[in-house]
């Protein structure tokens, strides 16, 4: 799956860009402020409908214009072309696709399986947990059908659950949910696991080439309940008094996470900057392989401002790694480094400047 054309309108500094992509490698050049991580933000969004530099509504759109505009022509994993657009106005959207509106912006995005690696990628490792249950959930969108509405029947039982514990109910009536709760809750947790055991290998092998150095690595899921003890629906009886005092379901999915250990340890605060990207690279790169193992073609792969960090022989590594993929990838940088053009024998080179992209080759 790879696009073919890519054209933006109202996206922060582009009045208007129009790319064509290869299906290989697009390097996107340019100095501070020029626009790379504008145009990553675009492909971004057309895989989540949202960027990862905050709400649209935040300075996605260009200063004192309308609406935002993305458009682009793909290829399916079948080679099949393909052409859809997304209009946001700050407050609503509106999507096409193929000629035809589509009113469900989950599918949409289903189209354009993204995964983008950009400079608060870190929190993958070092932030909160729900940037981890994002990744994992990610990834059960696009290959479990079962998860989304697991996660939705989920989220909407622990809505009104909550809503529930602030009026102070009755014993009973607060049971009504429970079941509800459990039952899809247990759902989403059976993925969840069932995804990170499958990923742990691929991980481990990718820390082993990217970091040789420290160690073996490892995944550990904890459930957001004492799951080795006892199933949702115990947890959450055994927890009810405390969640009528804070007025919140302390237990759940919704305060699952995971974590990467280096040598057996948990070593999440000791981790340098360098370390902590190179983990976060690892989780993300191994999700693309296992996302290849389930769908057989490879989602595009998007890295912002990739060198930063790096010394030259991690990075080396991981370009290396990209190389024997089939991923539609993009870079962002400042610098047409040398390895680049020694790694990736194809490579499409783009001259991003303040509110224009040319091509360079
Ligand atoms: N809503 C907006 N309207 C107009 N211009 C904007 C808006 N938001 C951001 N900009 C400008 O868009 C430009 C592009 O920003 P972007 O972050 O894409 O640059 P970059 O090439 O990734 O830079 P760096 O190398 O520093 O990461 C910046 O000059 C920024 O000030
Ligand atoms: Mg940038």
């Amino acid at each position: 799956m790879h696009l073919t054309e890519l054209q933006g309108a109202n996206l922060r500094c582009f009045t208007e860009f129009s790319l064509t992509p290869v299906s290989g490698v697009n390097l996107l050049l340019g100095e501070n402020g020029a626009g790379k991580t504008s145009i990553i933000e675009a492909i971004h969004i057309l895989g989540y409908g949202r960027s990862f530099r905050g709400r649209v509504r935040d300075g996605l759109i260009k200063q004192s214009t309308g609406a935002l505009q993305i458009t682009t022509r793909w290829h399916d994993h079948q080679g099949t072309p393909h052409q859809a657009g997304l209009q946001h106005s700050g407050n609503d959207w509106q999507a096409r696709q193929d000629g035809a509106d589509v009113d469900n912006l989950s599918q949409f995005c289903s189209h354009f399986p993204v995964l983008s690696f950009e400079p608060g990628s870190h929190a993958l490792i070092s932030g909160a947990a729900e940037n981890r249950r994002r990744f994992v959930d990610w990834a059960l969108f696009h290959v479990e059908p079962d998860f989304f509405p697991q996660w939705r029947r989920f989220n909407r039982a622990l809505k009104q659950r909550n809503a529930l514990l602030k009026t102070q109910p009755a014993p009973q009536t607060l049971a009504a949910w429970d079941m509800e709760y459990a039952e899809s809750g247990e759902a989403i947790h059976f993925y969840r696991q069932r995804y990170l055991d499958s990923l742990n290998p691929g991980f481990q092998a990718i820390c082993h080439e990217f970091l040789p150095e420290c160690g073996p690595a490892a995944l550990t899921y904890n459930a957001g309940w004492r799951q080795a003890q006892m199933g949702l629906l115990d947890a959450l009886r055994l927890n009810q008094d405390r969640d009528m005092q804070t007025g919140f379901c302390g237990v759940g999915p919704h305060r699952a996470d995971w974590q990467a250990n280096l040598n057996g340890q948990l070593q999440q605060e000791h981790f340098s900057r360098g370390q902590a990207k190179l983990l976060a690279l690892s989780a993300l790169l191994a999700q693309a392989q296992q996302f290849v193992a389930e769908k057989d073609f490879w989602p595009i792969l998007c890295f912002d401002d990739l060198a930063s960090e790096l010394d030259a022989g991690h990075f080396r590594r991981v370009l290396q790694w990209l190389s024997d993929t089939h991923a539609q990838i993009w870079i962002s940088g400042t610098e047409a480094l040398p390895i680049y053009a020694e790694i990736f024998p194809v490579l499409k080179l783009f001259h991003v400047e303040q509110g224009r992209v040319s091509d360079l080759q």
